[in-house]
């Protein structure tokens, strides 16, 4: 596992995601001024959840709407079943580091 610089704090405006791109790509989110990691695709059906909506810190997946919870990736609303995994995330000088393998 190692600390992998993904953006700029200031990439993200507030309740909002972005797509990093990768083999498994993840997502950034930004709450005010908390920053969460998660994988970027939805565990329904595959659709980018750095498309869909931030609420408070909740995901809503733009496709069917299905809603996790940022800080655990835990399921709050159907369709999706299967949590969203998430990453240990730090900001340091102004970056946004993720700890991946
Ligand atoms: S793809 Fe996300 S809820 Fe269906």
């Amino acid at each position: 596992m190692q600390w992998k610089k993904v953006c700029r704090v200031d990439d993200l405006a507030d309740q909002s995601g972005l797509k990093i791109k990768g083999l498994n790509p993840i997502a950034i989110f930004r709450v005010g001024e908390e920053f969460f990691a998660t994988d970027d695709t939805c565990t329904h059906a595959k659709f980018s959840l750095s498309e869909g909506y931030v609420e408070g810190d909740e995901i809503v997946c733009a496709l069917h709407e299905a809603r996790f919870c940022l800080r655990t990736g835990r399921v709050l609303s159907l369709p999706a079943t299967v949590p969203l995994r998430t990453y240990p995330l730090k900001v340091e000088a102004g970056d946004v580091l993720v700890e991946m393998e």
